[in-house]
């Protein structure tokens, strides 16, 4: 066979994924084990109703034909109306590209502020696809780690520390993932200061905005002067219950919108028709979006109580999203040991902190992706686990 790319082998290295024991445990549920998992972030219940019947009537009335590149034109508008609430920054059409979810979206903010060999800062903790992301466009990156002690929000000075000559874009994520934390409005100013004075773009994820819990969810798009220099990553994956559906969107500066749609040309070729015509509907009328905000803000609450407070673990970020971070240094060498013995005892399975980068090592993420009454179980074999670490 002929060689393979170095680009693409690099995405995904060789090695631990971090996934190990979300695979192990599925594995064994699979096979008839009556394990519990809160690792994986989708959604435990079915799209809406009314988007599927939209979808099915499209399909009904043949919608199966190739859409415009950038997304068809009712479809940019409703994205651009949704935006405009995201960020509180009026949007046209034409400042939005249509893309295959929010993966879609980061894939072409990467590609369109870096070029090979430039440099980008990634504020971790991160989702697991930034790293391969950055790695396809040839360009490096620079983790800082937001610290457990200011309950994830990032500390400006760490990351204008790793500004170099090559530095191209700052990539945030807000409300977080894998920490539910969610960035107020003094960290946010002062990372959109480093982008203005070293002329970065800023790539936000905002994919988790309609999840800020008890906090407000805040756009750098909307501080002075960063329209022009912010791209948003969006996604109807969490916000309207459609993880499989494949539809996100970016938005940013009209001048990097419009070359972008040369990259859905050579890529995707534009979204599904019928999918299209289903999400604007669902995008301006808000689809399912007030029950699943109330779903994780019911779920977040209730878990967090049943967990209740312990000498053993401790609560970071937490507030958004729809994760939950736990501190467990005081019972564990590591997250990644601390999550293996709990499989083993009490077949419970949670995500190592190891898994999203340094700063959460020594935690476990508890996705809130189940129903009420197994996440009460979860905290329930939680704390016990826990006390019996504390007694020895
Ligand atoms: C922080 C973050 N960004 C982006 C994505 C990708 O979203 P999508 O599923 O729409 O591609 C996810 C998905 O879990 C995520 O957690």
């Amino acid at each position: 066979m002929p060689r393979v790319s170095e680009r693409i082998s690099a995405i995904m290295p060789a090695g631990k994924s971090g996934w190990e024991i979300h695979f192990h445990a599925l594995a064994r549920v699979q096979a008839g084990d009556d394990l519990l998992m809160v690792t994986a972030g989708d959604h435990d219940f079915d799209t809406p109703g009314e988007t599927v019947e939209a979808c099915v009537g499209a399909l009904r009335t043949g919608h199966h034909h190739y859409s415009e590149l950038g997304g068809r034109e009712a479809l940019r508008a409703a994205m651009a109306r949704v935006s405009a609430q995201c960020t509180g920054v009026e949007t046209s059409p034409a400042q939005v590209l249509a893309t295959t979810g929010g993966q879609g979206a980061l894939y072409a903010a990467v590609q369109a502020s870096c070029d090979f060999g430039d440099h980008a800062i990634v504020v971790g903790p991160y989702y697991a696809t930034y790293p391969g992301t950055f790695r396809a466009a040839g360009a490096s990156f620079t983790v800082v780690d937001a610290p457990p002690e200011t309950g994830f929000e990032p500390v400006a000075a760490d990351i204008e520390a790793a500004v170099t000559p090559r530095t191209r874009a700052i990539l945030i994520n807000t409300p977080n993932n894998p920490t539910g934390a969610v960035y107020c409005s003094a960290t946010l100013e002062a990372i959109a200061d480093i982008c203005r004075r070293h002329d970065l773009w800023l790539i936000s994820d905002e994919v988790y905005w309609t999840h800020p819990g008890e906090a407000k969810h805040v756009s750098p798009r909307a501080l002075a002067g960063m329209a022009e220099r912010t791209l948003v990553v969006n996604s109807m994956s969490k916000s309207h219950g459609m993880t499989g559906w494949r539809v996100g969107w970016l938005t940013g500066p009209e001048d990097i919108v419009a070359p972008l749609v040369g990259l859905n040309l050579v890529t995707t070729y534009g979204l599904n028709d019928f999918v299209s015509h289903a999400a604007v509907e669902a995008l301006d009328r808000g689809y399912g979006v007030d029950e699943i905000t109330a779903v994780y803000s019911v779920r977040r609450k209730a878990f967090l109580d049943a967990l209740g407070q312990s000498q053993g673990f401790a609560v970071h970020g937490s507030k958004g999203g729809i994760y939950v971070m736990l501190d467990v240094r005081a019972v564990s060498p590591s997250g990644e040991t601390f999550a293996w013995d709990l499989l083993a005892a009490e077949k419970l399975a949670v995500m190592p902190g190891e898994s999203f980068g340094e700063a959460t090592a020594g935690h476990v993420r508890i996705s809130l992706c189940q129903p009420e009454a197994v996440l009460g179980e979860a905290a329930v074999r939680l704390r016990r686990f826990v006390e019996k670490k504390l007694d020895g």
